[in-house]
Formats: structure tokens, C-alpha cells, sequence
């Protein structure tokens, strides 16, 4: 059984069936505050949170846990900023707490969800692993940290680990059971649809006076589905006995704001009303990541690699929302 906390949000819910459709049997743990019942379709569920060793136990005592994937995370980089203790006590001493009730039930094998904001502003591109990291938010600062945590562990002799750098995460399920539904929406792909689906009038670009090719910020934008195969990947090396590794889990390549909204267009048939504004605090003009240990080691090929595909699995996902 693999426990996968926090897999009733987004990345959780896709890797959750991707796990299912490889016939490994998961045990989803997630307290609902953000994940949805309705992506619970696969594997086992329990309702928990991480604040609650009691409930931890429970799980860990009642199933043959063999490894944990730790999803669970709040994720709103400019919330963090403004509430930083609700960022450090859940991603921070909450993942504490999983690791100690690991550490007490001897499992040993964690994948962890870190992200590429643990980079800060990129000294070069594509970033890959060896990159410092400086992250300019308590948001990256705490994956930061549980990095360094698990490094920790690891060093002791009780814990293996994958850890897996997200760049920008886009797209939905192909079959269309699940996709990208965050409650409040702040991310571009989603709000850019919204104007199509006659949600939303228009769609608001952060600032266009960055030293890019439009002046718009450049991101590369990675499949939920293609990050689902990173963490089966990820799995299977693990639990082969195979060495601890940190992976970016990008493209390689970025689009602009504009670049996208004119995709988004091209694919919805549909003008899509831009407004433009200032700078949104703490963005760094350009994240492209690189990706080629990721391919190397664990044989990741990503099959949704083109922002039209991206985009056309999210749209399709939208019109049904
Ligand atoms: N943007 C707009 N208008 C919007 C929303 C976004 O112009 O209405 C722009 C942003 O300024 C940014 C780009 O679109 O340049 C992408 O923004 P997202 O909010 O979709 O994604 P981010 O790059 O800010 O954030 C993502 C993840 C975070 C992670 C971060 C790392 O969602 O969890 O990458 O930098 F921490």
C-alpha cells in the first residue's frame, strides 16, 4: 500500500489514478481543506490531517504502508508571504510529524513534492539541480526546509527519498475525471479559460516591461499527467532499493503570459479580452527548468509536452467544471 497525502488535490489526484492504472494500491490521506471528495476516485481514502499524530497512526497502524508520496501542502506563494505561520506550521511541522509517525512505523521511503520557487530568481537557464537555492518567499522557504530535513534523515540511515522540483504544473487528466480546481484560482492557465467559458471578462497580465522576447513572464509549463509518470517512476526506483535523488520535473523550454492567452485562443476558437497591469510582487521573469537527470535516471519522458496539448486537456476540463 503507498500512501499518498494530500492526493485529493490536483498533481495528488492525477498521480493517485496514474498509480491505480499501474495496479499499485494507494490509501489517500487528506484533510479536505483545499483537496476535493470528488478526485477520490481510486484506491482507498481517509480523512486526516498531518496536525493530528493520532490520526497518522491510525493508518500507518491499520495498513502496510511501503512508502509515502507527501503531497500535502498549501501552495499560495503570495498567501505566504502574508501568513507565514501557516505555511511553517503545516508544510513545515506538519511533515515533521509524518516523518516522525514514518520513523516510528520503520517506513522508509518518502517522494516529496518541492518546487522550483526553493531556486528563487535564477542565476541561469534552464535551471537544473545543482542551482543554489535562495528562495524569496516562506513558501519556497518551506519546501526549502523540508529538504533539507529529509536530507537530514537520510543521513542518519532511516529515510530514502525522491525529491521532486516542480516547475509549473498546467493541464488536466485525458479522460477528463479530474483536472485543475484550486478554490480561490490563482494560476494563469485556468483564469485565462475562465474568459472563454464566459466566467470572467478578461484576463489580467502581470506586468509587461520584463527583459523578455514580449516583456511578459516566461514559465515552463509542465502536464499534471507527465508529473504522474515522474512519481510512479520515482516509486518503482525506490522501492527497488535504488539511491536517494533530488529531479527537476520541467519541459525545458517556456512560454510567455502572452504566448499562452494566444494558445488559449487558437484552441477555444475564441478572443480572449487581455488588460494589463503592474508587476505581481515576487515573480521572477523567467523559470525554465532542466530536466535531464530526471530523463536519465528514471527514464521520464514526458508524452504532453507541447502547450497545446497542455492547454487543450485544460480546456476540455473547464467547459465540464
Ligand atoms: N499571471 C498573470 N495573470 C494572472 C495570473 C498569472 O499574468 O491572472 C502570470 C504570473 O505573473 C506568472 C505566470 O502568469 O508570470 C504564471 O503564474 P501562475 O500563478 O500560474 O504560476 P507561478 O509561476 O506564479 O507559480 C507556480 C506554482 C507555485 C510555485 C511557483 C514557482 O503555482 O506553486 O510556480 O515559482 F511556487
Amino acid at each position: 500500500m503507498i500512501l499518498i497525502t494530500g492526493g485529493s488535490g490536483y498533481i495528488g489526484s492525477h498521480t493517485n489514478k496514474y498509480l491505480n492504472q499501474k495496479g499499485i494500491e494507494t490509501l489517500v490521506f487528506d484533510n479536505l481543506v483545499y483537496g476535493h471528495l470528488e478526485f477520490n476516485k481510486w484506491g482507498k481514502f481517509y480523512k486526516g490531517d498531518l496536525s493530528n499524530l493520532d490520526d497518522l497512526r491510525k493508518v500507518f497502524a491499520k495498513n502496510s504502508i511501503k512508502a509515502v508520496i507527501h503531497f500535502a501542502a498549501y501552495a499560495y506563494v503570495g498567501e505566504s508571504v502574508i501568513k507565514p505561520n501557516k505555511y511553517y506550521q503545516n508544510n513545515l511541522r506538519n511533515t515533521i510529524n509524518l516523518l516522525q509517525v514514518m520513523h516510528e512505523f520503520e517506513v522508509d521511503k518518502i517522494i516529496f513534492s518541492s518546487t522550483c520557487a526553493t531556486y528563487g530568481e535564477p542565476q541561469y537557464l534552464p535551471i537544473d539541480e545543482n542551482h543554489p537555492q535562495k528562495p524569496i518567499n516562506p513558501y519556497g522557504n518551506s519546501k526549502y526546509f523540508v529538504e533539507q530535513i529529509i536530507k537530514d534523515y537520510h543521513s542518519a540511515g532511516f529515510l530514502n527519498y525522491c525529491i521532486f522540483r516542480y516547475f509549473n504544473a498546467a493541464g488536466a487528466d485525458i479522460d477528463c475525471e479530474i483536472g485543475e480546481w484550486h478554490e480561490p484560482e490563482t494560476h494563469l492557465i485556468p483564469l485565462v479559460l475562465d474568459v472563454p467559458a464566459g466566467k470572467r471578462e478578461e484576463i489580467t497580465i502581470f506586468g509587461t516591461d520584463y527583459s523578455t522576447q514580449d516583456g511578459t513572464c516566461v514559465r515552463d509549463y509542465i502536464h499534471v499527467t507527465d508529473l504522474a509518470q515522474a512519481h510512479y517512476l520515482g516509486l518503482m526506483h525506490l522501492l527497488e532499493g535504488k539511491e536517494s535523488n533530488i529531479f527537476n520535473l520541467g519541459n525545458g523550454y517556456g512560454f510567455s503570459v502572452k504566448e499562452v492567452i494566444d494558445c488559449a485562443e487558437k484552441i477555444t476558437g475564441k478572443n480572449i479580452k487581455r488588460k494589463f497591469s503592474e508587476r505581481r510582487a515576487g515573480d521572477p521573469s523567467t523559470l525554465i527548468g532542466s530536466a535531464d537527470k530526471a530523463k536519465e535516471i528514471l527514464g521520464w519522458k514526458p508524452e504532453y509536452n507541447e502547450l497545446e496539448k497542455i492547454i487543450s486537456t485544460a480546456w476540455h476540463w473547464h467547459k465540464k467544471m
